[in-house]
This record gives C-alpha cells, sequence and structure tokens, in this order.
C-alpha cells in the first residue's frame, strides 16, 4: 500500500501481465486502483478486477480489519472495478454500499445483491467520515451510464474512477516519478481507446470540475497525478482531445493481398510527406487496433487501402472500420485506395463506411492489379492532393 495524502491509502493491483482488455491491446499492462480512507469512519473507494480480490484484502489487512470498513463506495459498475465489491461485501457485513441508482440497478445485473445494504447517492450528497468529508458527482457516460467521482473534499483529492486513467503497470504509483513522454502517450492511448466517442460529456465535466479545488486526481487506472501543476497538465490534454483538436498529419492505413495495395501506400505516403505533412503508416495485420486509434485521435487525415477480395473490402479493414465508427471521430477528412483485378468493390465499399461516419471525403483512387510506374506517379499525386487537402483544413 502507499499513502497518497494522510489517511488516504493506494490498495489496489498491478496487472504486469495484461495485454487484452477485453480486446484492446495494452502493451504496458494495468492497474486497478482501490482506496482506502482511514477516519473515525473507513471507506473503501473502488475496487479491483477478478483474480486480484487478495492482493487488495492483503493490502487493506496492513492498515485496517477489513471487516472494520464502513463505506465501499462503488464509482463504476464495469467489472474490472466492482468484481472485488461481490467479495467485501461478503467481508465487511456491516457496510454500506454507496453508489447512485443506475450504478444500484446495473449491480443488481450483475452480482445477487439482494442482501445488500445500499445508500444511494446523487451529486453534491455528502457522507461524513469524522474529519474527512466525501462528496459525489454523477459522471453519466464518463465511462457508463453508472459512472461516479468521489472527492474528498479536505484533502482535495478527487477520485473520478475511469476518468484521466492510463493502462499502464508500475512499481511507481505516482505521474510525476515516470518520464512525462510514457505518461502522455499511456493516457493518450487510454483516452482514445475508451473515451473518444464520450467528448460531449467529458467537455461538460471538465467545465464543472474547474469549479472544484484539486490537488490530487486518483484515478482507477495507471498513475496517480500529484500537485496542481500535473492536475493542470491532464485536464489540458483532455480539454484538446475533447474538442476533436487535431495536428498536421494524416494516417495510412492498409491490408494488402499481393502487396500492390502495400505499394500504393508507400508511393501516396510519399507524396503527403513530400508536400511538407506529416504522415504515420500502419498495415493492419502487423499493428493493433489500439496503436492505430491512439495516431488517429490528434490526426487530420485517414486513408484506407484495401485489396478487393470477392468484391469486399479485406476483413482486417472491416474490423478496423467497425472499430473507429464506434469512437464518432469528429473533424477529419477521409478517403480509400486500393488495388483490384476486374469487379472491384473494395474501396466502393470503404468510402461507404467513410461517409457513413460522417467524415468530409476525398474521391478515392483505384488501380487493376500491380501498380506500374504511371499508377504510381498516380499514388504519388493522390498524396500530394491530400497533402494539400490538409493544408486548407
Ligand atoms: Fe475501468 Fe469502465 O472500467
Amino acid at each position: 500500500m502507499v499513502e497518497v495524502k494522510k489517511g488516504i491509502y493506494w490498495v489496489g493491483a498491478v496487472d504486469w501481465s495484461a495485454r487484452d482488455f477485453h480486446g484492446y491491446y495494452i502493451a504496458r499492462g494495468t492497474t486497478y486502483n482501490a482506496y482506502l480512507i482511514v477516519d473515525e469512519k473507513i471507506a473503501l473507494v473502488d475496487f479491483v478486477k477478478h483474480g486480484f480480490e487478495d492482493v487488495l484484502i492483503d493490502r487493506i489487512k496492513k492498515i485496517v480489519d477489513p471487516k472494520e470498513i464502513d463505506y465501499l463506495v462503488c464509482n463504476h459498475v464495469e467489472m474490472d472495478h466492482s468484481f472485488a465489491l461481490n467479495k467485501m461485501v461478503k467481508i465487511a457485513k456491516d457496510a454500506e454500499v454507496v453508489t447512485n441508482s443506475r450504478a444500484k440497478e446495473h449491480l443488481s445485473l450483475h452480482y445477487d445483491t439482494s442482501n445488500w445494504s445500499f445508500r444511494i447517492v446523487k451529486t453534491g450528497d455528502e457522507i461524513s467520515l469524522g474529519s474527512k468529508t466525501l462528496r459525489f458527482i454523477e459522471a453519466p457516460m464518463v465511462h457508463w451510464p453508472d459512472s461516479m467521482f468521489t472527492y474528498v473534499v479536505e484533502d482535495k483529492v478527487l477520485m473520478p474512477n475511469d476518468a484521466f486513467g492510463q493502462h499502464i503497470a508500475t512499481s511507481e504509483r505516482f505521474a510525476d516519478e515516470v518520464p512525462e513522454d510514457i505518461v502522455y502517450e499511456a493516457t493518450k492511448d487510454y483516452y482514445a481507446n475508451i473515451l473518444t466517442h464520450l467528448a460531449t460529456q467529458i467537455r461538460r465535466k471538465l467545465e464543472e470540475l474547474e469549479k472544484l479545488d484539486i490537488e490530487i486526481i486518483a484515478p482507477s487506472h495507471g498513475l496517480i497525478w500529484r500537485g496542481k501543476e500535473w492536475v493542470e497538465k491532464v485536464v489540458s490534454w483532455y480539454r484538446r482531445w475533447a474538442n476533436h483538436e487535431s495536428e498536421e498529419y494524416a494516417v495510412v492505413v492498409f491490408d494488402s493481398m499481393w502487396h500492390s495495395t502495400e505499394t500504393m501506400a508507400q508511393e501516396i505516403a510519399k507524396g503527403i510527406s513530400d508536400k511538407g505533412v506529416k504522415v504515420r503508416v500502419f498495415h493492419l495485420r502487423k499493428t493493433p487496433l489500439s496503436f492505430i486509434m491512439r495516431e488517429i485521435l490528434e490526426a487530420k487525415a485517414i486513408v484506407v487501402g484495401t485489396s478487393t477480395q470477392h468484391n469486399e473490402m479485406l476483413p482486417s479493414v472491416g474490423a478496423f472500420l467497425t472499430y473507429i465508427k464506434g469512437f464518432r471521430i469528429k473533424n477529419k477528412i477521409a478517403t480509400a485506395f486500393g488495388s483490384y483485378g476486374w469487379g472491384g468493390g473494395g474501396v466502393r465499399n470503404v468510402m461507404k463506411e467513410l461517409k457513413a461516419m460522417g467524415l468530409e471525403t476525398i474521391d478515392p483512387l483505384e488501380i487493376r492489379f500491380v501498380p506500374k510506374e504511371k499508377e504510381k506517379r498516380l499514388c504519388y499525386e493522390f498524396g500530394e492532393k491530400i497533402a494539400e487537402k490538409i493544408k486548407e483544413v
């Protein structure tokens, strides 16, 4: 356990081996953070995932007897947090489960809650622990309808569960103990793959948080943001992403059957780059979708390449489009390219999907079979055209 502030302890678990978070590839593992607040009354805020319950309980035992806990505060029902709550209610038999009404319903749809003693809270409600006060702030859709933040008033500590988290396993507990470029990349990766589609709710919540005096943000995954400088830093990153701000670069993604579409991708990337616009190129069968989504977050353009197989796009391209569609990305231009043999269809169907996402599109580029010098030139010029469009917007 680690003392976050006097009387507030991190009692979570580090999952060094996690790489697959319900399909989202997490290169650096993760943590499930839980916080024990010891005062005249004792509260446990947030819990851990299946398999880590004993880690949580052992850490609590170093500070207090888990049976003595008075309040089990459930900020969010997703099972990476709520699983150990199901165990804690059996240990801390007299504890009240403190949560909002949506979370109560969601908990009942995960576990047998018929014997649980609930205390339902809403925004602004408070519970006094003695010298410390817990204040609750409902945060629907940051990440689920049941999400809620807990604020320890006297200590100015915000526990916002998933918000401001990162999937990163470390022995250090605070963001200021890890190189900033690693912290930034982990925070951006997490935002891109968990929260991108919730920008409207996040913007609203950021406005609300401006009225709070926050010295520490203690999320439910990854590192804790300690001190005003770090709090302001992560809030400014979130503001930028939630406002869909972008940088002048393009992301080219493709899959290719016999390297023709791959050759096209390389020539298009050259055309973009030679016009002075940065570009990142990803082969869809060699790169986790979460890496690509992180790069898309701040890109000005998405360029999608596919060969045609059975009059359709390649399956990896379909998976990519399905993945990004859910994130409701905005303020980007998009187009498609690819090689086909006779009937075509792959590029046409990619364009349909890009238009259905509401993105501004540029006419696509298709060639038949293998690109020769003339077709390579067309690809290069297509890249130049994309770069010019990026500079216009
Ligand atoms: Fe970390 Fe939405 O759960």
